[in-house]
């Protein structure tokens, strides 16, 4: 018997299947050193990946696989030492520790062709309003390789890892000595890396805003908007609580 509207889009169950792997994804930053991620893993989490929307269906991203640990070492060592630079400059962010990318079983890096903005709503005259509408076209570029990688911590998560995202790759530097290591064109961007295994100790749930703090019908609640004040309050006394504690424990 054919389903009704109600029943079509009323499939609970499937939402609760979906919200146990959403609430499963927990960024962890250390793994089981010695566990072999199974290629099929790969690929199934590389399906996932693919299957993302992106503007115009320009699908701008690349996954290169990491898999020698001299590389991924290498890489470790010099998110650490970007680290350190960031703290000699008197940045302030809360540093995590990069050492767990070196033995992460996987580890993914995010490649994006920012050359596809061209096919996004562009004048590409060179005038100023074209420049205009090259910076929203990166930001449906970047919108569309998130919604990518997003897609792939999900699948990680679902097959029972945990995941980490890191995007402190920060400069052109790093991607100048890492581009060649990996075989990336110059003209493509290293973005992200992805790492995932089993968790060394156990991930916790952070701090996630309530709904009522992001849900706003027909006109933005200003009960959620922030305050410059309140921006430099919260990044001074909240960030580093949230960034590494379980959110029972966040005041
Ligand atoms: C776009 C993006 C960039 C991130 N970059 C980093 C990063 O460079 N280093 C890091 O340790 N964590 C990074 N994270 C992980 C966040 O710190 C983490 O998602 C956040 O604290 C919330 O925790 P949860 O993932 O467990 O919900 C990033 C996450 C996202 C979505």
């Amino acid at each position: 018997m054919a389903q009704t509207v109600d029943e079509r889009f009323n499939q609970v169950e499937r939402y609760n299947a979906f919200m146990e792997v959403m609430h499963a994804r927990m960024t962890n930053r250390a793994f089981v050193p010695d566990y072999v991620v199974p290629k099929e893993h790969f690929e199934m989490i590389m399906d996932a990946a693919r299957m993302a929307p992106s503007g115009a269906d320009v699908q701008p991203w690349h996954y290169i696989i990491l898999t020698n640990p001299e590389v991924k070492a290498r890489l470790a060592d010099r998110f650490v030492q970007e680290q350190n630079r960031r703290a000699k400059m008197g940045m302030k962010f809360p540093t995590p520790n990069y050492r767990g990318m070196a033995t992460a079983p996987g580890l993914i890096v995010v490649v994006a062709d920012f050359r596809m903005i061209r096919a996004f709503p562009v004048l590409n005259d060179g005038s100023e309003l074209d420049q205009l509408y090259k910076l929203n076209a990166e930001r449906i570029l970047l919108q569309s390789v998130a919604a990518s990688v997003m897609s792939a911590h999900l699948a990680a998560a679902a097959l029972g890892y945990a995941v980490w995202w890191v995007s402190a790759i920060g400069q052109e530097e790093i991607q100048k000595e890492f581009k060649p290591l990996l075989g990336v064109p110059d003209d493509l961007a290293i973005l992200d890396i992805f790492c995932f295994g089993p968790p060394l100790k156990p991930s916790y749930r952070r701090w996630k805003k309530d709904r009522h703090e992001i849900m706003n019908w027909d006109r933005f609640n200003m009960d959620n908007y922030m305050s410059d004040d309140q921006i430099d309050d919260w990044i001074k006394n909240v960030r580093v609580k949230v960034m590494y504690r379980d959110e029972s424990k966040v005041d």
